[in-house]
């Protein structure tokens, strides 16, 4: 078999598995078990790909034709300019939450920053690559996730210090930082494979509204804590009125994404 056959086996079968980019996703799992860049895949084509790795192929094709995530096939994730290791234990970092680490760039030496749900620790671990002058700390509800973040953070030979819990732990911070759970319990349903086969659904689901985690953060936080909270863009409005002072972010694509404000 040569890189083409693997590639020509693999794209046809994820594209009738119903995968939104199967050439790229074909090209990320082949490029990585033959541990080359994916550039070699087009420009060394007839280069021969021996059992093992063969084997190693057809397993992630076969992953990934049941729609797990990239990501989860590959165990890791970039984000912004650090790469975290992910697993089922944990979201994988979605592109728009780099937004979240972006406001906190701009924050005077020193400042204490703690990141709310931090999960893989994508925000806290993204925060303190670009800002090590900051304390950073980071809490998640979850254990196993916990798990994953000291994890990245060990590997990453970043100090973030993290600790279990609901809600801003206690401390004096000068902002607080947090994507938390917003999808609405209706919407669950309807959500792509990858995600409701594979992605915990205790870090994406949170009340009838999609708000709950948010404003159990909002109602225990101490009045006048600086808040920056992701959101879905159509409860941007709903967040601003749990706030003082609260502004609305846009991503990338346009979407009304982050607000910041102070807990009243
Ligand atoms: C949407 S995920 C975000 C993970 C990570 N911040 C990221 O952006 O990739 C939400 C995370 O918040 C945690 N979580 C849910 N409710 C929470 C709460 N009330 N307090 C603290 N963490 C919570 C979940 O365990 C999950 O890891």
């Amino acid at each position: 078999m040569t890189a083409r056959d693997a590639l020509d086996a693999a794209i046809p079968a994820l594209s009738a598995a119903g995968c939104e980019t199967p050439r790229l996703d074909a090209e990320l799992l082949i490029a990585d078990a033959l541990s080359v860049d994916r550039a070699v895949l087009h420009t060394a084509p007839d280069q021969a790909i021996e059992g093992a790795h063969a084997r190693v192929i057809a397993e992630r094709v076969r992953r990934r034709v049941a729609r797990e995530p990239v990501a989860y096939i590959l165990g890791r994730r970039g984000f912004r300019r650090i790469e975290l290791l992910v697993d089922s234990r944990v979201l994988i970092p979605r592109p728009e939450t780099e937004l979240l680490v972006e406001v906190a760039l701009d924050l005077p030496p020193g400042s204490r920053v703690h990141d709310v749900g931090t999960g893989s620790g994508a925000v806290a671990l993204a925060l303190l690559d670009e800002r090590p002058d900051l304390v950073v700390s980071a809490s998640d509800a979850s254990e196993a996730a916990l798990e994953v973040a000291r994890m990245n953070a060990a590997r990453l030979g970043l100090p973030l210090e993290l600790s279990l819990g609901l809600g801003v732990p206690p401390g004096e911070y000068d902002l607080v930082l947090a994507n938390l759970p917003y999808v609405r319990e209706d919407e669950w349903a309807g959500l792509a494979p990858e995600i409701t086969k594979y992605e915990p659904r205790e870090a994406l689901v949170s009340g009838a509204d999609g708000l709950d985690a948010i404003r159990a953060l909002v109602c225990g936080a101490p009045p006048g804590t600086r808040l920056a909270l992701e959101h879905a863009p159509g409860q941007a409005a709903e967040v601003r009125s749990l706030l003082r002072d609260a502004r609305t972010l846009e991503d990338l694509a346009g979407h009304e994404r982050v607000t910041v404000g102070s807990a009243p």
